[in-house]
């Protein structure tokens, strides 16, 4: 009787389920902050939209930097486990080099992956807060209209980058899927 998948190929089984849940919750996620909460911010009171939103982004950050380190660690796992990659010499063996579709592709997706992984940080750390400008009561009129126009360029930013999110992921979505067929680059 053949062992079956939790019989011979356990290790394999689970990075592969740890990388579709990884793209899965990533990709989820970038596309519900784009095309479901951005759009339905237009219609919440401001006062409202600055608690949700900062609470919706702190979550949202660490959710989507965990899915990313675990669609990277779950990666090499997988690399690893097919021998294209090896923890002796030579570490890189075919098809993964440059000579090889499958290499080239896996440089560009891994680059990828740094970009949006940077790209996160950048979301977080400094263009979401940048959202979060205070207004105080004793400030004059004109630190008033800074400070709005401060918050207006902040959320036009934040919504370049969450578009540039949303195509790099799903970019890297079909570079991942090629892999099965050798690669496309
Ligand atoms: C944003 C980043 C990434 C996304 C969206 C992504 C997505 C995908 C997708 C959709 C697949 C095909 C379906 C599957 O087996 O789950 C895949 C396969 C794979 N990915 Fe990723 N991936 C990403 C990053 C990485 C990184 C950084 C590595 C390696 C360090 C990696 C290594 C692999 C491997 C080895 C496979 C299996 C390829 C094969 O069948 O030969 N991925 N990925």
């Amino acid at each position: 009787m053949p062992a079956g998948v939790l019989g011979t190929e356990v290790a394999p089984t689970l990075l592969g389920f740890a990388h579709v849940l990884g793209w899965a919750v990533y990709i989820g996620g970038a596309v519900l902050m784009e095309v479901v909460w951005r759009p339905s911010q237009e219609h919440i009171p401001p006062a409202q939209v600055n608690v949700v939103c900062s609470f919706m982004g702190r979550r949202y950050r660490w959710i989507a930097l965990v899915a990313l380190a675990v669609l990277f660690l779950s990666g090499v796992g997988l690399l690893l486990e097919s021998g294209h990659l090896s923890t002796t010499s030579p570490i890189f063996r075919p098809p993964l080099v440059l000579s090889n579709s499958y290499g080239r592709t896996m440089l560009a997706l891994t680059i990828l992956w740094a970009f949006l992984f940077g790209l996160l940080l950048m979301l977080g750390v400094v263009a979401h807060p940048a959202l979060h400008v205070r207004m105080s009561t004793d400030m004059s009129n004109e630190e008033r209209r800074a400070a709005r126009a401060a918050v207006g360029q902040a959320i036009r930013r934040m919504d370049v980058l969450l578009r540039v999110e949303l195509a790099g992921a799903g970019l890297a979505a079909f570079l991942g899927t090629t892999l099965r067929f050798g690669g496309i680059l």
